[in-house]
């Protein structure tokens, strides 16, 4: 039904509508370890078909509703109003009423809740398992620190992000490690494969960044900020395995699971420590090196701009803070790639993720802190673990097909994201103090 209503769109075409793409790498290429959930048969299964559709919404039908909205709904929004549509709210009510486009969302908002109730199903028939495993690798460890006293903010526990029911705090007992049992189950999933084996391009991808910009940069003590389960967090501790990390989050069950999985994994600089960084439980000017990954699209305005400050009290003089998000938008950017990037906030329980794209990470860097001429931008290539996937992976993760729009836009001469030199799809930020 839905290729019907996109040929129909596409009859009177401006825009032409891409070619399908090829698979995703199955859900057998996970990295396994002894606290992840073990699928049974039909559990792989689901988790394959839900890999490919995740891959076939976002990679080859999201790019389609661009021609929607340019062959179809701006026509009928124009000759209704005698304007264009002016802000991604405007794209997204017009959007809201077009067949093929309600098709694409509610797959897509099917596919996420299918992803929760999969994993969530597939965790909790082992949990006792797994979370005996998880108890008996932390027993009496040093490498994680908990504060079962600490007053968890409300926008962390209130939402569940991502449809991710009970969010990242919501433990079912004592030591319970199932949050993250199932994120790390079905992250894989949702980022069609696209961010490696163990879920850690981010960090990897980070590592390379810092040898190849700073290679006389050797940090000490590192933080990382929002650790979830350190997925990210790992690579930057093996990339500098003289350092010291804090794998610093307020959600315990990831906490707990993180430091077990590090263990199996054989990294142990890494301390997985409970604690709310909008007030860090360190001395001033302790770190080295201060990162984040994909945090501040989960936080509200203001915890974003006091963590922020709370980096700068802990970085050293002359430490480095490093951040990856995505981009925030330039006065440039078409209110209909607008509405693309902002759909998480409206459909998928991502209430922080719009208001974060109007904000501007340099002036909210300059905030906090941080002299004018140390702060930067870049675009960064992606460090992929070598060997594991075909080349053909980067194309099927949702946030390449959004980059696209931004690279073909910079092509084309229609602004750049960022002022700064672009030289691949990972968007970093930061700061030298
Ligand atoms: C999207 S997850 C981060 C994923 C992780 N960085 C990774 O690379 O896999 C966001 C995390 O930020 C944490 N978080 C949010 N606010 C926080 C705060 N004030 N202090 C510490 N952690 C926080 C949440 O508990 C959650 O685990």
């Amino acid at each position: 039904m839905l290729s019907t209503m996109l040929d129909s769109s596409a009859s009177a075409t401006k825009t032409a509508v891409p070619a399908p793409r090829v698979l995703p790498p199955p859900y057998s290429c996970l990295n396994r370890h002894p606290v992840l959930p073990i699928p049974t048969h039909d559990e792989s299964a689901r988790m394959n078909f839900l890999l490919n559709l995740f891959s076939h919404t976002n990679a080859v039908i999201a790019p389609q509703m661009k021609a929607v909205y340019e062959n179809r709904v701006a026509p009928k929004f124009e000759a209704a109003h005698g304007r264009p549509c002016a802000s991604s709210r405007e794209v997204r009510d017009a959007m809201s009423k077009d067949g093929a486009y309600q098709t694409w969302a509610a797959l897509r908002r099917e596919a996420q809740e299918s992803r929760q109730q999969y994993g969530r199903s597939m965790t909790f028939r082992q949990i006792d398992r797994v979370n005996a495993v998880a108890r008996m690798l932390n027993a009496g460890s040093d490498r994680l620190r908990l504060d079962p006293s600490l007053d968890i903010p409300r926008y962390v526990t209130a939402v569940d992000n991502h449809c991710m029911t009970g969010g990242y705090t919501g433990a079912i007992g004592a030591d319970d490690v199932s949050p993250a049992a199932n994120y790390e189950s079905g992250h894989y999933v949702v980022a069609g494969g696209g961010t490696g084996p163990k879920s850690d391009l981010v960090g990897r991808s980070m590592a390379a960044f810092l040898r190849a910009e700073f290679p006389n940069f050797a940090p000490k003590r590192i933080l990382d900020i929002g650790t979830a389960a350190g997925f990210n967090a790992l690579p930057l501790a093996v990339a500098f395995p003289d350092a010291e990390l804090i794998a610093l989050d307020v959600a315990a069950p990831m906490l707990r699971y993180g430091a077990a999985r590090a263990k199996t994994m054989g990294v142990n600089n890494v301390i997985f420590w409970q604690a709310n960084a909008e007030k860090l439980p360190f001395d001033n000017d302790g770190f080295d090196l201060i990162v984040s990954a994909m945090v501040w699209h989960e936080t509200a305005t203001t915890p974003f701009r006091t963590m922020l400050k709370e980096i700068y009290r802990t970085l050293k003089p002359g430490g480095l803070t490093l951040h990856f998000e995505q981009p925030n938008f330039d006065p440039a950017t078409p209110v209909f790639e607008q509405f693309l990037r902002d759909w998480d906030s409206w459909y998928n329980a991502e209430p922080f993720w719009a208001k974060l794209h109007t904000l501007s990470y340099r002036d909210e860097t300059i905030g906090a802190g941080f002299a004018p001429e140390k702060v930067f931008e870049r675009m960064a290539p992606k460090a992929e673990e070598p060997g594991v996937f075909p080349d053909w992976v980067r194309t099927v993760n949702r946030h390449d097909a959004e980059h696209k729009l931004m690279d073909k836009r910079a092509a084309d001469g229609g602004g750049a994201v960022v002022e700064t030199k672009r030289s691949g799809p990972m968007y970093f930020f930061g700061a030298f103090k």
